[in-house]
């Protein structure tokens, strides 16, 4: 491969990845309705149910199951009851409440023991990781629990149980 045609494919992909980045609503850039709804998406770019319930179910993604049961996902074991079922939430909240409850739960449920998945402030997180460590906050290097993306993909599978 010649070195020309190296570059150009660099230059390229450095263009792909500035422009998904720039589309990113940050955290503190939301814009929310009522307190608790987002209505825009936070990426533009559709969620994928399929990755959004993966998102849902794995541990190291965003362990939902751990607090809440989903029958559509017979499959996962021990699944949680201390937050409400999946079943039926998409018939309970529009889209736009299911991306801001999924953001930040904490501003439908003052004091909710359900993880902040995206702030950018370390304000009420619930992230063991964190506390444990003497590190003082770095905004530069602080991430959310979820990306941007993966949020959209969660709320992409949360519109679809509809039924209970
Ligand atoms: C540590 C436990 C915990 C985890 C983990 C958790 N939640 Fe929750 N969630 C709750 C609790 C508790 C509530 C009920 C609100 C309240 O009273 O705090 C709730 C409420 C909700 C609601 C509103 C449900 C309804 O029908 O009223 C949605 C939607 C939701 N969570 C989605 C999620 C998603 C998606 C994830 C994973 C990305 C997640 N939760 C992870 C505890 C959790």
């Amino acid at each position: 491969m010649n070195s020309r045609f190296i570059s150009a494919a660099l230059a390229t992909a450095m263009i792909v990845a500035g422009a998904s980045a720039s589309a990113e609503i940050k955290p503190a850039d939301v814009v929310w309705e009522d307190e608790i709804a987002i209505p825009m998406s936070l990426t533009g770019v559709p969620g994928d149910p399929a990755r959004g319930a993966e998102v849902l179910s794995k541990r190291s993604l965003g362990n939902c199951v751990a607090c809440h049961q989903n029958s559509a996902m017979p499959d996962v074991a021990f699944q949680g009851n201390v937050g409400p079922t999946f079943d039926g939430v998409g018939a309970r909240w529009s889209e736009a409440e299911l991306r801001g409850l999924v953001a930040n739960a904490k501003r439908a449920f003052p004091g909710s023991m359900m993880p902040v998945f995206y702030n950018d402030s370390p304000a009420d997180y619930i992230r063991p990781g964190d506390a444990y460590t003497a590190k003082a906050y770095n905004p530069e290097t602080f991430s959310t629990l979820l990306t941007a993306q993966q949020i959209e993909d969660v709320v992409a599978y949360l519109v679809t149980l509809t039924e209970y």
